[in-house]
């Protein structure tokens, strides 16, 4: 088989064919597709019928499993989350805010995949927006006010007891398995504009949400620069939309890309099954 690698045509992401995941994987198609995906940030495969074995297996070919704080694996795994909304739900929608995933951690994993399980007849795309795009094209006075400075992040405004998914969200009655903790007040610096660690190309890394402040700068002053930052962060130019498919896995680089869920399908189930990749 080969590797068919089509781009999207939008700010980032590529279809992915020629590949059945459904099967082990050679290491050159491996290499294949870890290339495909430094380079694309987002890489989407259609008409995949995998199983959370296969979406363990394919994880796995990327980097050891991350961590997942906060979100209760699905019985019988241990690194499977499910990303669940019933149809009768009314809580806000999980994962709305534009984030990287776990960037509170000291070492943020380094990619995330999603597979489709249940979907509804419309909405719940998910957004990307390329922060390496974000920064090349970034206005200079505003880059100037950014260059250096270390971003605080921290989980508590969603996870903490009193957060978003906090205790009353729970009384809501939220289908997810989420669990609030204090271990979400802890914080963790990383720099706010940073090379990928793999790529070492410049990028933006993080947004308000999980950045919760800016050291050396009073909240004051801190905020309203986050807040402007991610305007610019999630303009349309850099953003891709996805739309999901049944048989349908995503995998993406958190150290390239925010993401973010969106609603619109009130009254239907949306189910989808996401591993974590930490760095290798
Ligand atoms: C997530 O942030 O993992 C969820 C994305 C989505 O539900 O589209």
């Amino acid at each position: 088989m080969t590797l068919e690698i089509e781009a999207t045509g939008q700010a980032c992401g590529a279809r992915i064919r020629g590949v059945d995941l459904t099967r082990p994987l050679a290491a050159e198609l491996v290499a294949g597709i870890r290339a495909a995906w430094l380079e694309h940030h987002v890489l989407v495969f259609p008409d995949q019928p995998i199983d959370d074995d296969d979406l363990e297996r394919v994880t796995r070919y990327f980097g050891p499993f991350g961590d997942d704080p906060f979100l209760a694996p699905i019985a019988g795994r241990r690194h499977v989350a499910a990303i669940r909304r019933d149809a009768d739900e009314t809580t806000p929608i999980f994962a709305e805010a534009w984030h990287t995933d776990w960037s509170f951690q000291a070492t943020p994993p380094a990619g995330t995949c999603l597979r489709s399980v249940v979907l509804p007849p419309r909405g719940g795309d998910t957004l990307f927006a390329n922060q390496h795009a974000a920064l090349d094209a970034m206005p200079a006075d505003l880059r100037a006010r950014l260059e250096g400075l270390q971003a605080i992040h921290s989980a508590r405004l969603p996870y903490a007891p009193t957060g978003a998914y906090g205790d009353a969200d729970q009384a809501r009655g939220r289908s997810m398995d989420i669990r609030p903790s204090e271990a979400a007040l802890a914080e963790q610096r990383h720099p706010l504009l940073r090379a990928h660690p793999e790529t070492g190309r410049p990028g933006i890394f993080g947004a308000i949400g999980y950045i919760v402040g800016l050291e050396g700068l009073d909240d004051a002053d801190a905020i309203p620069l986050l807040k402007e930052l991610l305007a610019w962060q999630t303009r349309d130019a850099f953003v891709y939309r996805h739309v999901w498919e049944p048989d349908m896995l995503v995998m993406w680089d958190n150290r390239s890309v925010l993401h973010a869920a969106t609603g619109g399908y009130e009254g239907h189930a949306r189910l989808l099954h996401r591993t974590t990749i930490g760095e290798r």
